[in-house]
């Protein structure tokens, strides 16, 4: 048994504060490899991880067969002696002289140690959670909550809350989900934002941080049914104040995570380029722009699109036949034979990681001529699409603005360009690497008659409306807001390819369980 009434109980995050000393540890177990006369267990506790090396030695018999029984998950308390290692992640590692198994797994404990396709790892949330990679997703995403209420807090927003019942669209009508509010109809938010409009009238400066509900009948990677944004709202903001606020917001954001999430990065092998490509100004281009950057008809930085893609697409086939060298080689190097275990296991992962990097640059090669083509090929006045949205912010290499959107195709509530009428005032911040929109905002429309118009062309329901009409009834002022979809945000921060990553249960176009 171990002593868990004499020794203080440490958490592995703060493992190293305690070298030297004696501690008992409880979490899981996640791996271990044995040899004659010792076993290395690498134990998780939810805040990190740690190399137990249990030894017969230093735990005694007993000890060492209860460590040979552990399995995969296996639920231990460990005591031990905090030594020094620096190949060791945190830079230690815990000598073993107890152990004790709270609850030895079930035999067929899902998550196993090989690769498992993402349907059945979907069906698995509840347990593919525990994994590293998830442990670290999840970590930047509370640290990015911590770091956007920090940021506004600090510069005088208020938060508030928003409904989640609603009896009025906020963007468009085509992806509400419906209840029964008492037998009236309701409506799940699709966006705080309205609400937010009437709130800032009230305190000035306010955000709301709540979920929100979008019924999207088609498997993206980047859409979610339920999904995270943070709106804040300010009276006496113009679209340009708006930019201006959206750019040192996210640059905060990201470079709270750059400093404070080095290890959940290093996990996540994150190319750490884009917070240095941060630093710099995001440029700002009008929609009409984007699009004749888009068709080739405008240059960025001396080059059209055509050049860009074609030389990434020359140099994808470059790195594709590389790969292929590298996995036959090694291959060929495995099947000679006469290979120690250790090194075995090593190569195996490395033509496993190569094999997925083949993937990834396939795909890629197969994407590049097709998105070239629908880039050239764009319709003036068209909303983007994801590949265009790729194609943009491969220009720049940074989040780009585009702003000044045709009015046909955004939301009712944007204010028109006094001197452009068929645009309007919004904004969306597109983030570079494949990532799209991840923030969409606008100057909202002041004018009564304006909106009221607005509404009406809609053809939205005008007595849900009065309300919102009313605050440009009763001391109507410039201001403007946007939203930020937060799992987006995590998506593009941590580098992962799908959004249903970024969220402990996803709920997406049939996933509802777990
Ligand atoms: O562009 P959207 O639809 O804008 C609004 O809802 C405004 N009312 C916000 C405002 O001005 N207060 O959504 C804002 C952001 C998008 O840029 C995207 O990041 C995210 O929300 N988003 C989604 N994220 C995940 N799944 C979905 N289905 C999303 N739809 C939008
Ligand atoms: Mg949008």
């Amino acid at each position: 048994m171990v002593d868990t009434t004499q020794i203080k109980t440490v958490s592995l995050d703060k493992l190293a504060e305690s070298m030297d000393e004696k501690v008992v540890v409880r979490g899981w177990v996640r791996n271990k490899r044995d040899s004659k006369a010792i076993i290395f267990v690498e134990v998780r506790d939810g805040s990190g991880f740690v190399q137990a090396v249990v030894s017969l030695d230093d735990a005694g018999q007993e000890a060492f067969d209860l460590a040979k029984s552990l399995s995969l998950e296996t639920s231990v308390i460990l005591s031990g002696t905090v030594v020094k290692d620096e190949r060791q992640v945190g830079g230690c590692e815990l000598v073993v002289d107890a152990l004790q198994i709270v609850q030895q797994p079930a035999e067929d404990y899902p998550l196993g140690k090989k690769a498992h396709g993402v349907e059945f790892l979907g069906n698995n949330r509840h347990l593919w959670l525990r994994s590293k990679k998830q442990w670290a997703i999840m970590r930047i995403r509370n640290r990015a909550k911590y770091a956007i209420h920090t940021f506004f807090q600090e510069r005088g927003f208020i938060q508030m809350d928003a409904p989640f019942f609603t009896g009025n669209a906020c963007e468009g009508t085509t992806t509400l989900f419906e209840t029964d509010f008492y037998g009236e109809t309701a409506y799940l938010s699709q966006s705080g934002q309205l609400y937010g409009e009437a709130m800032a009238m009230a305190l000035g400066k306010i955000y709301t941080f709540g979920p929100t509900f979008r019924a999207e009948k088609s498997k993206t990677r980047r859409h979610l049914s339920e999904f995270w944004m943070i709106e804040p709202e300010m009276a006496y903001y113009d679209l340009d104040m708006n930019m201006d606020l959206i750019e040192e917001f996210i640059k905060y954001v990201a470079a709270d995570i750059a400093e404070k999430c080095t290890e959940e990065l290093t996990v996540l092998e994150r190319d750490m380029s884009l917070f240095e490509n941060m630093k710099s100004t995001f440029p700002r281009i009008t929609h009409s722009d984007a699009v004749r950057i888009l068709r080739g008809e405008q240059e960025v930085n001396g080059k059209t699109t055509k050049e860009i893609l074609e030389s990434d697409l020359a140099a994808v086939k470059v790195r594709i036949a590389e790969i292929n060298a590298e996995i036959s080689k090694t291959e060929a190097e495995m099947a000679a034979g006469g290979i120690k275990k250790g090194k075995l296991n090593w190569m195996r992962s490395k033509v496993d990681k190569l094999k997925n990097e083949l993937k990834e640059e396939e795909e890629k090669e197969r994407n590049i001529p097709q998105w070239l083509e629908s880039a050239i090929n764009f319709p003036p006045g068209e909303d983007f699409g994801g590949s265009d949205e790729t194609v943009l912010t491969r220009m720049f290499g940074t989040p780009v603005f585009v702003y000044k959107w045709p009015k046909a195709i955004k939301a009712f509530y944007m204010k028109t360009y006094e001197d452009d009428p068929e645009f309007v005032k919004g904004v969306d911040l597109l983030a570079p690497e494949g990532f799209g929109e991840i923030v969409g905002g606008a100057e909202r429309e002041d004018n009564y008659d304006v909106l009221l118009a607005a509404i009406k062309h809609h053809e939205l329901p005008l007595e849900a409306f009065e309300w919102y009409l009313d605050l440009r009834k009763y001391g109507s002022v410039p201001h403007a807001g946007f939203g930020l979809g937060f799992e987006r945000l995590i998506m593009w921060l941590t580098g992962v390819h799908h959004i249903r990553e970024t969220i402990p249960f996803p709920r997406s176009y049939g996933r509802l369980f777990p």
